[in-house]
């Protein structure tokens, strides 16, 4: 979907196509944002660290197209998962392009459109809120029911991994601009505020001709730092939390201080 007008006309009244209108907006965000291999490959290295064995059963929350449980059941006939999102028509979109291609292993995938607090089918090995999704819960009091609902759903050895990313740059109002190869993608955040660290974000993708989608994607979270989400997990009952620094080259590193990076990314695991 796109807000811009469909065409526009050349100087010699020639009709031409505009970049933007030949993307969907869920392919362009899964190439812009997501990493699905390396997700799936990184939820199952957490989960093999913790528990030195393999997870089988995964549950992506706020799975959107759930591309990354579409690669997890890649991974062979005893892998499956759940995902959940109360967005029907993102469900749909992921349903029809990323799971009814696969056939018979697209089956071992079951989308949820339904609230990331309600109850798994089959009680996750390993669940995630990836791209800091989870942070839409904006009260305490939202935050604590998700986790509660997590602890109690999980695999009594399973492994739940959230995502953060912070440092001075993450409230800042600048334009963060990516370059995807042919288009670029650009992060808005706005009205953040210093009281309730709640703040809107805005996702553009922009194309080389001029044109764009502007606001194909928006919002509204709190930044929530790593110490107010460990004192959360503690209290609904999670007894070993652990964190883990991005080093900007692919791999994660444990560390109980972490580094005061202008921006930095790290992941979180909570086991029962
Ligand atoms: C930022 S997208 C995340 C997509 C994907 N997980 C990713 O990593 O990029 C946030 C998604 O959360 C969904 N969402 C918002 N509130 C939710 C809730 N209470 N329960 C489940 N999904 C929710 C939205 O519909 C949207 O698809």
């Amino acid at each position: 979907m796109t807000t811009n007008s469909k065409r526009k006309s050349t100087t010699t009244d020639q009709i031409v196509d505009r970049m933007a209108d030949q993307f969907d907006k869920h392919t362009i965000y899964q190439r812009a944002v997501q990493s699905p291999d390396a997700d799936a490959e990184l939820l199952q290295y957490f989960y093999r660290l913790s528990r030195n064995k393999t997870a089988y059963h995964f549950r992506e929350d706020f799975c959107g197209t759930a591309i990354t449980l579409a690669h997890w059941v890649q991974q062979g006939p005893e892998f499956s998962g759940e995902g959940f999102d109360i967005d029907s028509d993102t469900i749909k979109w992921g349903q029809k392009y990323n799971f009814d291609p696969l056939g018979k292993d697209g089956k071992r995938g079951i989308l949820h459109i339904a609230d990331a607090r309600d109850p798994s089918t089959k009680s996750p090995d390993v669940r995630c809120a990836f791209n800091f999704s989870y942070w839409i819960f904006t009260q305490r009091q939202q935050m604590l029911e998700y986790f509660r609902s997590a602890y109690e759903d999980l695999a009594e050895d399973g492994v739940f991994v959230l995502d953060f990313h912070g440092g001075a740059e993450s409230i800042s109002e600048e334009e963060a601009i990516t370059d995807c190869g042919d288009f670029s993608s650009v992060w808005h955040q706005t009205g953040f505020s210093p009281v309730t660290h709640l703040a809107n974000l805005a996702l553009h993708f922009r194309f080389p001709d001029g044109s764009s989608m502007e606001n194909a994607f928006r919002y509204h979270w709190r930044i929530w730092s790593i110490p107010e989400i460990t004192d959360l997990l503690n209290e609904v009952g999670f007894t070993t939390i652990n964190i883990y620094w991005y080093d900007g080259e692919g791999d994660y590193e444990f560390t109980r201080v972490g580094h005061n990076d202008p921006t930095w990314i790290a992941c979180l695991t909570a086991l029962k």
